[in-house]
């Protein structure tokens, strides 16, 4: 206690200034030395339509070929394309998953084209939170494949937004960090794309589309988020291939009349859309989609299932009572609806005896009534064999009276 000035505050936290060295200055180089050893990850998904150059700007950001083939026209719905790669830059690892859209904007139909992209981010939501609610949680080589950022790429048109831009931004916009991109930019004017720009952003607003809020917490990264924001929505190009301008190889697009150098702030907004996702403000995107677009989730999915913190008297509830009344709810529940088939049944069984019971009497009336016809047949033929016999017993008996006859005659001829 030597070591420190106490200073008693208000609130009853001591503040203590220290006159030596304790050794958690070092705590940030710690947890660097920890992220660096387990590496980073980082989830990034691509929406635009095919062909739109998505591929091509993926390639260009992390300056590799993410070996992939090119997608038809003529998917019948939007899928999702998930590929993960390791990439290492110094000693700095990190697993890359990009997903894309495949089949946008190819259907005569596009009013359902955003729901797989929102099933997507929400099954990924639904995975994590699987894993918290699980009793033996594996966090530590859980792959969280929630989904950091949203590059949606915006055709060139130089008009405005499409109704699919508007419908699709809107329905994930509360769900992941969006950042609009103009995509091949290097075929629209520097005036008209100054214009376009400014529509689309007015657009947005317009429409309440929530984007990407870059962060402003200190003052070096408000400097330059600030100025970052001026310039949304990036307007990129890209390019892996290499194009001498005078001395120099740069990357970028030739053309008859020269060249566009997307790593140029000139040129395009490339520069800035890699330095903003990967330099400024990775970390931010990762924790905006744990702290605001999951929990989110998180606080629906919970509050739908029944889940609060305050009771209707507004008081803490706590865990284990609202699974008490659920679990109570839910037996109940069951015992009404195994009430309510237990009765089906037994007016099904009523209703079959019934049937039975009547189809039982109509054959036993059949069966009673080709008796009758049976015993009356019977009789019938009784009454013919009596007949018959009675026929020839008279026939035999005539038979025998004209055989004593004839003798008779015979006899009376001889004595004459
Ligand atoms: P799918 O995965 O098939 O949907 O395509 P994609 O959106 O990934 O597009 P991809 O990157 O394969 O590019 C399609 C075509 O557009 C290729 O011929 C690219 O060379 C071209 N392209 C890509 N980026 C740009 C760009 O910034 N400007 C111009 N002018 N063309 C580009």
């Amino acid at each position: 206690f030597t070591y420190f000035f106490f200073k008693q505050k208000e609130d009853n936290i001591r503040c203590l200034t220290m006159f030596g060295h304790f050794g958690f200055e070092c705590l940030p180089h710690q947890l660097v030395n920890r992220s660096i050893q387990q590496g980073f990850s980082f989830n990034l998904l691509c929406v635009g339509e095919t062909g739109i150059g998505k591929s091509t700007l993926i390639n260009t950001l992390f300056n590799t070929n993410l070996k992939d083939k090119k997608s038809s026209h003529f998917y019948p719905n939007v899928e999702l394309k998930i590929q993960t790669y390791d990439l290492q830059e110094s000693n700095v690892q990190l697993k890359l998953t990009v997903v894309k859209t495949v089949g946008y904007g190819d259907q005569i139909n596009k009013e359902a084209s955003y729901q797989p992209i929102v099933d997507y981010i929400d099954a990924q939501f639904e995975a994590y939170l699987q894993e918290e609610l699980k009793i033996k949680r594996s966090f530590v080589d859980y792959h969280d494949s929630r989904i950091h950022v949203c590059l949606y790429f915006i055709s060139p048109t130089g008009h405005s937004l499409k109704s699919l831009d508007l419908s699709t931004m809107k329905s994930i916009g509360s769900k992941v960090n969006i950042i609009p991109l103009i995509a091949k930019a290097d075929t629209i004017s520097k005036n008209d794309l100054q214009k376009f720009k400014c529509k689309i952003m007015s657009e947005l607003v317009s429409n309440d589309i929530q984007i990407y809020q870059f962060p402003t917490y200190d003052e070096t990264t408000a400097q330059v988020n600030t100025s970052m924001k001026g310039h949304l929505p990036f307007a990129v190009a890209g390019s892996t291939d290499e194009v001498k301008v005078g001395k120099r190889m740069v990357r970028g697009r030739q053309y008859p009349w020269g060249v566009i150098q997307v790593e140029n702030e000139n040129h395009c907004d490339f520069v800035k859309l890699r330095d903003m996702l990967l330099c400024t403000n990775m970390e931010d995107l990762k924790e905006q989609t744990h702290t605001l677009h999951y929990e989110r989730y998180r606080c629906c999915k919970l509050q739908r299932i029944g889940f609060t913190d305050v009771g209707p008297d507004n008081q803490p509830v706590s865990f284990q009572e609202i699974y008490e009344v659920k679990r109570q709810e839910f037996y109940d529940q069951c015992q009404r609806e195994e009430e309510v088939l237990k009765q089906k049944f037994m007016q099904r069984v009523k209703e079959k005896e019934i049937t039975f019971k009547e189809t039982e009497k109509e054959l036993q009336d059949k069966f009673e009534q080709l008796k009758r016809v049976q015993q009356e047949e019977t009789i019938k033929l009784e009454e013919e064999k009596r007949q018959l016999e009675e026929e020839i017993i008279n026939f035999y008996k005539m038979k025998s009276g004209s055989e004593t006859f004839q003798t008779q005659g015979c006899t009376s001829i001889k004595k004459d």
